[in-house]
């Protein structure tokens, strides 16, 4: 099915269901019968953290709404890729999603900020971050945008990972097609690399890198093992370039059709299904990397002197994506050194 008609396929589908299931606000579900029916779109496996995140916060709200709001899953991708779904989310078609913020800034530029290069200086750090007052900002600035944010979700630090040969050096970048999200700024930063960038969807990756269409292509350890890219590029480069924040949202549109009340357990389960997903992720970033380096993969670690290079190209990429953002980057330097 192309975009559109599998877009149009997937409205009809869940505007139906919130038709058939939807009941007066407020009101117990008579019998077993939910008064919301509402879909979740997910783009990993089953098993990924994120995923298992989806599930915890379906769980909890079926729980805490006694049966009156019940959210569907729908892992793998089946509801199509992060933009398409993110613009189904805008009119109401899908409900909720998880996305990599690489995916949202193409909707709300200002969500660049969080996702620059070498932003962070570790994991912890970016929780500070996520979790205080500047989190709470970029929450709000999804206002207006058919979007409300509900939680941030945890997806590591994003690494190079090549078909050929490792990259242990800038140069080693220079001339490489290398795989990138569907995201302007992550495009500008490959090519301040000196690498070629090529903007494809998740779920292309894998054959691309097979057929040698690219040459690499970046993402987290858990990435790179649950959708087997290791089988097919296995030189990994530890350069953590980017620490890419994840967010669960929901559309607006149904959001505005539930009561207060229902608005604050959506907010509350989101939160502690994020909490969750957190250490899942930890368990399975380490996991990820013991499978792929069993299976053989050359992990190389950038020496600190090269990873100095790296994060001095990314001077125009700042200028381009944060000109006007250049005192909130300077308050995410100042956390935690308070
Ligand atoms: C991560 C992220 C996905 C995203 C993917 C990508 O795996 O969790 O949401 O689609 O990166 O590189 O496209």
């Amino acid at each position: 099915m192309g975009r559109g008609l599998r877009r149009c396929a997937v409205v009809l589908a869940a505007g139906a269901m919130l038709v058939a299931c939807k009941g007066k606000k407020g009101e117990e579900a008579p019998g077993n019968v939910p008064e919301f029916v509402l879909t979740y779109a997910e783009n990993q496996a089953e098993d990924y953290p994120t995923t298992r995140g989806a599930y915890k916060f379906a769980e909890l709200v079926k729980e805490r709404t006694g049966g009156r709001i019940e959210i569907l899953v729908h892992a793998g991708g089946a509801l199509g890729d992060e933009q398409a779904v993110v613009e189904q989310l805008q009119y109401g078609g899908i409900d909720f999603v998880r996305a990599s913020l690489s995916s949202l800034s193409e909707f709300v530029p200002e969500l660049n900020v969080l996702q620059m290069p070498y932003l962070y200086k570790n994991s912890e750090h970016m929780w500070k971050v996520l979790e205080g007052k500047i989190g709470d900002e970029f929450m709000e600035v999804l206002d207006g945008s058919g979007l409300v944010g509900l939680s941030w979700y945890d997806a590591g630090a994003r690494n190079f990972y090549c078909t050929k040969k490792p990259v242990q050096r800038l140069e080693d970048v220079k001339g490489m097609r290398i795989r990138v999200q569907e995201s302007e700024m992550m495009a500008s930063m490959v090519e301040a690399l000196g690498g070629t960038a090529i903007p494809m969807t998740y779920d292309k990756v894998y054959s691309a890198l097979e057929t040698g269409q690219i040459d690499g292509a970046e993402n987290n350890w858990p990435s790179y093992e649950s959708v087997r890219h290791y089988e097919v590029a296995p030189y990994y480069t530890v350069d953590e370039h980017t620490r890419v924040p994840e967010m669960q949202l929901m559309s607006q549109y149904t959001w505005d059709k539930l009561s207060a009340e229902d608005q604050r357990i959506i907010v509350e389960c989101a939160r502690e299904s994020a909490l969750y997903e957190r250490k899942l992720w930890t368990q399975r970033s380490e996991s990820s990397m013991r499978r792929v380096k069993s299976a053989g993969c050359t992990i190389v670690e950038l020496t600190d002197e090269e990873k100095e290079r790296f994060r001095e190209v990314m001077t125009p990429v700042y200028q381009k994506y944060c000109a006007d953002y250049m005192d909130v980057i300077e308050r995410i330097a100042a956390v935690g050194e308070e």
